[in-house]
């Protein structure tokens, strides 16, 4: 591996997704977890789900953009589908072969999935020296040590970082280098699907967009395949070619990066656009979205449309039937009985609103 160069305009160069074959195909994944609920006098252990009937398919090569608020399962997913935490049910398959299936996995994933964490602070065992972090994500792999040896030294410079880190702990680096040595972690086994959590929320800006522009240039270098969780509009719309916005456990909007940020199609992504001024670098962080009204709880999820108590657009049917993703134009999906509408509506708002102002005629 040889290091990668920094980055200006990743957009140019980045091959198109949409030939390549589909890499990760996931179908009405579900995670639960047992929590204890009150009801009346008593308290009883009940499962809720994280994440429900989740399905969407990754591309080779494609960046694949997950956001939505704080609490509607984007980690959850991530560490479903590398199996850090056992998804309760649905299919998972990676490159057409099951790897989950019928309540459990199927074979071992030998390194084949690998996660960047949100937070490195907490991600990188403090006591570890920078040698076994690294040479962690090979154990599965079961080589022997020259090979081991030679594949940390390679993915530490990879990340920009010698074999003079091989004896540093974690306590000694810095914010991003130790992003770096996270990166380097996860691409030792050489594999197939990256899932990056947040990559860059901890860091400054200056590091945000050097580990990103690192990440790009690994992706074109090795054919990597990202799927990308962000609370950060602006870097979403920068590098994701597909992306799903996660409503309270579940997808209520997919479709193309461009798409979807021009012209969102769910009540929920408009709102979250809305939000966002993307000319202001301060208001992308969605953690800070002023949206109106509160996520649903998960152990009393609202009948019909989970989106519905918040939503103004709400009609009688909303409130007691789900919607199902639907294709409403080429490749873009929505959870929403009214999307078409609701989007034109949108459409003629902001077309009306960027009219220059008639001006008046000279009496
Ligand atoms: N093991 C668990 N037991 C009970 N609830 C959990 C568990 N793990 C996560 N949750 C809850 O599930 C919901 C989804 O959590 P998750 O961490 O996936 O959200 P997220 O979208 O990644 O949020 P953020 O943007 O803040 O990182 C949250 O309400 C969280 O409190
Ligand atoms: S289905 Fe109804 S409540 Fe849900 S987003 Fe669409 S209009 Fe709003
Ligand atoms: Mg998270």
């Amino acid at each position: 591996m040889s290091s990668a160069s920094s980055t200006t305009d990743n957009s140019q160069l980045k091959p198109t997704y949409e030939k390549s074959p589909v890499l990760l195909e996931v179908e009405g994944l579900a995670k639960a977890v047992k929590v204890s609920a009150s009801s009346g006098r008593f308290r009883a252990k009940k499962s809720v789900n994280l994440i429900e009937n989740i399905t969407f398919s990754v591309k080779r090569g494609e960046t694949y953009g997950i956001v939505g608020e704080s609490g509607s399962g984007k980690t959850t997913l991530l560490r479903a589908l590398s199996m850090i935490a056992k998804p309760t049910s649905g299919t998972v398959k990676l490159n057409g072969a099951p790897i989950f299936a019928e309540g459990k996995p199927v074979g071992k994933l030998r390194g084949r999935i690998q996660m960047v964490f949100q937070d490195p602070e907490s991600s990188l065992n403090p006591t570890m020296k920078v040698k076994s972090i690294v040479a962690e994500s090979l154990r599965a792999l079961n080589l022997p040590r020259p090979e081991v040896e030679s594949r940390v030294i390679s993915s530490l410079e990879t990340v920009g970082l010698g074999a003079n880190f091989l004896e540093k702990h974690a306590t000694e680096l810095s914010g991003g280098q130790k992003q770096r040595v996270s990166i380097a972690r996860a691409l030792a086994p050489r594999p197939l699907l990256i899932l990056l959590d947040e990559p860059t929320s901890a860091l400054d800006a200056v590091v945000q967009s050097q580990v990103l522009n690192l990440l790009m240039d690994l992706q074109r270098e090795f054919d990597l395949t990202y799927l990308f969780v962000t609370h950060n509009i602006s870097v979403a719309k920068y590098l994701a070619d597909r992306i799903a916005v996660f409503y309270a456990g579940s997808i209520r909007e997919i479709g193309p990066g461009e798409s979807v940020f021009t012209n969102p199609l769910h009540p929920y992504t408009q709102t979250l656009i809305d939000a966002f001024p993307i000319a202001d670098p301060d208001l992308q962080n969605l953690l800070n979205a002023d949206i109106i009204g509160e996520p649903p709880s998960l152990i009393h999820p609202p009948v019909g449309c989970r989106f519905h108590p918040r939503c103004q657009y709400s009609q009688e049917i909303c409130k007691s039937k789900e919607p199902e993703l639907k294709e409403w134009r080429d490749n873009h999906y929505a959870a929403c009985y009214f999307a078409r509408e609701i989007s034109e509506r949108k459409k003629r708002e902001k077309e009306t609103k960027q009219m220059p102002a008639t001006v008046p005629t000279a009496m």
